[in-house]
Formats: C-alpha cells, structure tokens, sequence
C-alpha cells in the first residue's frame, strides 16, 4: 500500500503560472540519451493506480481542461475533491471531502485502496506531508525555468527527508525523479 504525490514542474520548482497556467508544460526539448514513453507502459501502469486525491483548484482546472475536449484524465477511478466549496460533480466518481485530511486517508482510504495518488495542487500536496501521510514523491522535472508561479509543495512547517529512490530520464527531455518519504 502507497500514498504518492506526483506533479510536474518546472526546473525551478512550479507546477503553474500564478494564474494557474500551465502551457509551459508541452516543451519541445530533444534529450538524445533519453528513454521514449511507451503508450502501453503509461496505460498498465496508470491501471495500477486505485484512486486520486486533489486540491478543488486542481479539480476545476481538470475540469476546465475537459470542458475544451482534452478528456478527463483520471477515468473512471474514484476521485476524491478536497473543497469547502459547492462545485459541478458531472461524474458519480468524484467524491468530495472537507476536513481533516488524515482522517479522510488513513480512516477511510488506506483501508480500501493499495495505490492512493496524490496529484495536487501545491497547497494539498504540502498538506499531505506536513501531516505525514505520503509514502513517496515523484516528480517530474520539465525542462524550462518559468521564474514564478504556484510552487510545488506550499509552506511546511519543517523539513522533511527523502530517499532518492528511482531517476529516469526521458528523450523529450523530462526527468523523473522518485523519493521515498523517510522516517
Ligand atoms: N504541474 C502539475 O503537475 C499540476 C498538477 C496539479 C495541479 N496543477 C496546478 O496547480 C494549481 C492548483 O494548485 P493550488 O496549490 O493552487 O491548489 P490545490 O492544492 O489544487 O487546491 C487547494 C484547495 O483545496 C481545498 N482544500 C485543501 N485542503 C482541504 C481540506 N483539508 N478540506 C477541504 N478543502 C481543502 C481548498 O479549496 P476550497 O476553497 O474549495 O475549500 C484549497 O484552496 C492549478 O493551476 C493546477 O493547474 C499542476
């Protein structure tokens, strides 16, 4: 059983421009030595995830993105929306939740998922590791420096140790990076 965080984000550590765009995401480096993304590789392993977790910002800009024809990219896996707001649920999948994030994962969804993703924002992911509940990191580092925007965790409290776990380094010139939460 896992708890990951996973974002992209720029060189210098943001995952959107401060109005929340992200168009900096498409790049069009070339990384010779890199691997290629392997379409039946992302379809199996996006299968093992068994739910995800966000932030109401990153929910509506998913939401935002389906409303252009870009589809919706969680499927049909339960989807947990963290807001204190009334927002569209135009799926039965997303659930939404208010509170104490602990209580929403180690009472309700360690117990009923194995591979719980985090995958933002900014806020929930700093959320999520200052109340000690993600397993690992993956970040994936996009090559570009945008020079400000929403940064990829938001105020901790404190520091946190990881475990370089994993690197993997893409022809289209991202980088993977995996860490294990320590202690
Ligand atoms: N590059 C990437 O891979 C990536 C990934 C994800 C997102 N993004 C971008 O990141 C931006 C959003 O990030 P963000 O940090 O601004 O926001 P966020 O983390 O997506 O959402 C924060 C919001 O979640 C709600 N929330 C958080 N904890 C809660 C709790 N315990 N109970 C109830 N509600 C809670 C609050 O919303 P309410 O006001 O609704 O209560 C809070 O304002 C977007 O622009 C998105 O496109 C980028």
């Amino acid at each position: 059983m896992c708890v990951t965080i996973h974002m992209a984000a720029s060189l210098d550590g943001f995952i959107a421009r401060k109005d929340g765009r992200i168009d900096w995401l498409e790049t069009s480096d070339d990384f010779a030595g890199g691997d290629t993304m392997d379409p039946d590789f992302v379809e199996a392993f996006l299968k093992t995830i068994d739910c995800y977790v966000m932030g109401s910002r990153t929910y509506e800009t998913a939401l935002g993105f389906e409303a252009k024809g870009l589809g919706w990219p969680y499927g049909d896996k339960p989807t947990f929306v963290l807001t204190h707001r009334d927002l569209p649920r135009p799926r039965s999948t997303v659930e939404f939740y208010s509170g104490d994030l602990a209580e929403l994962v180690n009472g309700r969804l360690r117990p009923t998922f194995r591979n719980i993703w985090f995958v933002g924002g900014g806020a929930v992911s700093a959320e999520c590791l200052r109340l000690g509940l993600a397993d690992e990191v993956r970040y994936s580092i996009v090559p570009i420096v945008i020079g400000d925007g929403i940064p990829f965790f938001g105020k901790l409290d404190r520091d946190i140790a990881l475990h370089l776990a994993e690197v993997k380094a893409y022809k289209s010139g991202m980088v993977d990076l995996r860490y294990e939460v320590r202690g």
